[in-house]
C-alpha cells in the first residue's frame, strides 16, 4: 500500500460529526453580529509581509516568530496571523471608511506557527469585528455587549469573565514604558534571557509573563493606569460608567496590554478557567492610529476577534443542554424494477416542497433490510419506501421510524403529511 500522507502538525480536520456543533457555534456568531447591524467582509488570506510587519509591530511575536511566510516571485507574501491589518488594508484600498462609518465582521482561518497545544494550533479560525469611524466611548461599550451576548447564545456566559484596561496614548505608554523599566531594572536577577530582551524591545510585554516570581513582584509596579493622558483616562471612566450601568461584570486589570502593537485607549480580553492554559477566548481593543498609519486619512478604529475553535471546545465543555439539527430526516427507500425513478422524483418533490427537510436518498442498491439498517444509522425520523408495488400503484410506504408504525399513502398525500409531521 502506498505511504499516507498526513495533516500538518497544527492543522486540523473537521470531521462529520464535528461540523455540526461548528455550524451551530457560527451561527450564533453571524446571527448576533446581523442583529447589531454590522456587515460582513471577506479579505484574502494572503497579504503582501510588510502589511503584518507595519500593522502588528516587528517586536511583536507574532511578526517576529510566528508567521507563515514565503516569496512569490519577487515579492514575500504572509498567510494572515489575524485579520485586522488585512481589513484596514482593504478598507483603505477601496474607500470604505473615507468620511465614513463602518460596522463590519468577517470570519475565517488564520496561521500562526506557535507550539501547538490543546486550544492553541498552527491553523486556526477567527470571528472579528472593525469599526471605524466611530472615536467616542460608547462603541467599545457596544463590542463588549455583544460579546456578552453571543456568550449567552452559546451557553457559556457563566464560564467567562471580563479583563479590561486602557493602554492610553503612544504618548502616556513612552513615559509609562521608562518607569517600568526603571522597576524591572531593579529586580534584573528575576527575568530570564527573553524578558531581558524584552526590556529594552518591548518592555510592557513583561507584564503578562508566565514567572509568578516575576508576577509577585509585579504586582508593586508603577501601573499604566496612573500614567494615562486625560482623553484616555476620560473616555475609560466613561466606557466603565457604561458597563456598569448595562449591569456588565469587569475586572480592571492593569497588566493587560495585548501582544499586537496597534492599540491604544481601551483594550479587553474575555477569559476562561474551563480551557486549561490557552484561556483567552477573546480580545480586543481601539487602534485609532492604525489606519493613518498604513497610509489612510486619520480614521478612529475599534474591534476585536474570537477564537473559534476555544469556543467550540468551551462549548462541548460546558454546555450540554445543545440540541444539534440531525442531519438527515428523511430517508428515500427504494428496490426493485421500475423503482429508482419514481423515488428520486418523490425525493425532488419533497426538496421543492419542503426545503427545510434534509432528505437522503438511498442511491447505493441492496435490499430493504440493508437500506433500513442505513436509515438508522444516519438517524433519520421517516423512511419513506418505494418497492415495485407502489411504483405500480403511485403509492409509498411511510415508516415512521422512530414510533415504529408505517402506512400507505397516495403520492399525492405525501407532501401534506410530512408537512404536519415536521
Ligand atoms: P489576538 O488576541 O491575537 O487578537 O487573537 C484573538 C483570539 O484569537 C484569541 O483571543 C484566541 O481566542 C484566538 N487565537 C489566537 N491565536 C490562536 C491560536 N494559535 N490558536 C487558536 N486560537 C487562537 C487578534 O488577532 C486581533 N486582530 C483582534 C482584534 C481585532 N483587535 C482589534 N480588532
Amino acid at each position: 500500500m502506498a505511504k499516507t500522507i498526513q495533516a500538518i502538525r497544527g492543522m486540523n480536520d473537521c470531521s462529520p460529526t464535528e461540523s455540526p456543533l461548528w455550524q451551530w457555534v457560527e451561527s450564533k456568531v453571524r446571527n448576533v453580529l446581523q442583529s447589531y447591524g454590522y456587515s460582513e467582509v471577506r479579505m484574502p488570506i494572503v497579504e503582501s509581509t510588510p502589511l503584518f510587519a507595519r500593522a502588528i509591530g516587528e517586536v511583536t511575536d507574532v511578526v517576529s516568530k510566528e508567521m507563515y511566510t514565503f516569496w512569490d516571485n519577487d515579492e514575500q507574501l504572509t498567510l494572515r496571523p489575524e485579520g485586522t491589518a488585512g481589513c484596514v488594508r482593504a478598507a483603505i484600498e477601496h474607500g470604505w471608511i473615507y468620511n465614513n462609518e463602518q460596522r463590519l465582521w468577517y470570519m475565517g482561518p488564520m496561521f500562526r506557527h506557535e507550539r501547538p497545544q490543546k486550544g492553541r494550533y498552527r491553523q486556526f479560525h477567527q470571528a472579528g469585528v472593525e469599526i471605524f469611524g466611530i472615536a467616542n466611548p460608547e462603541i467599545d461599550a457596544e463590542l463588549i455587549l455583544l460579546t456578552a451576548r453571543l456568550w449567552k447564545e452559546l451557553g457559556i456566559e457563566q464560564h467567562v469573565s471580563l479583563q479590561l484596561n486602557s493602554i492610553g496614548s503612544l504618548e502616556a505608554r513612552k513615559n509609562y514604558r521608562s518607569a517600568l523599566v526603571e522597576f524591572l531594572q531593579q529586580h534584573i536577577d528575576l527575568l530570564s534571557d527573553e524578558e531581558k530582551e524584552r526590556l529594552e524591545k518591548n518592555p510592557l510585554r513583561i507584564l503578562d509573563s508566565k514567572n509568578q516570581a516575576l508576577q509577585d513582584v509585579l504586582n508593586g509596579a508603577p501601573k499604566l493606569l496612573d500614567y494615562l493622558d486625560e482623553e484616555s483616562r476620560v473616555h475609560f471612566a466613561q466606557l466603565c460608567t457604561l458597563l456598569d450601568q448595562m449591569g456588565i461584570a469587569y475586572e480592571v486589570n492593569p497588566k493587560l496590554v495585548r501582544g499586537l502593537d496597534y492599540y491604544n485607549k481601551t483594550v479587553f480580553e474575555w477569559v476562561t478557567n474551563a480551557l486549561g492554559a490557552q484561556g483567552t477566548v477573546c480580545g480586543g481593543g481601539r487602534y485609532d492610529g492604525l489606519v493613518e498609519q498604513l497610509g489612510g486619512h486619520a480614521t478612529t478604529g475599534v474591534g476585536f476577534a474570537m477564537g473559534l475553535e476555544r469556543l467550540v471546545l468551551l462549548v462541548q465543555e460546558v454546555n450540554h443542554q445543545i440540541a444539534l439539527p440531525r442531519a438527515v430526516d428523511i430517508y428515500m427507500v427504494y428496490s426493485g424494477e421500475g423503482t429508482t425513478l419514481p423515488a428520486f422524483q418523490l425525493a425532488e418533490k419533497l426538496r421543492e416542497n419542503l426545503p427545510h427537510l434534509r432528505i437522503m436518498t438511498h442511491c447505493s442498491g441492496g435490499n430493504f433490510k440493508k437500506q433500513f439498517k442505513r436509515a438508522d444509522k444516519v438517524g433519520a425520523n421517516f423512511a419513506l419506501v418505494i418497492g415495485e408495488t407502489e411504483a405500480a400503484t403511485q403509492q409509498v410506504v411511510v415508516k415512521d421510524l422512530l414510533a415504529g408504525t408505517q402506512q400507505v399513502l397516495s403520492l399525492d398525500n405525501v407532501v401534506d403529511y410530512l408537512h404536519k409531521a415536521f
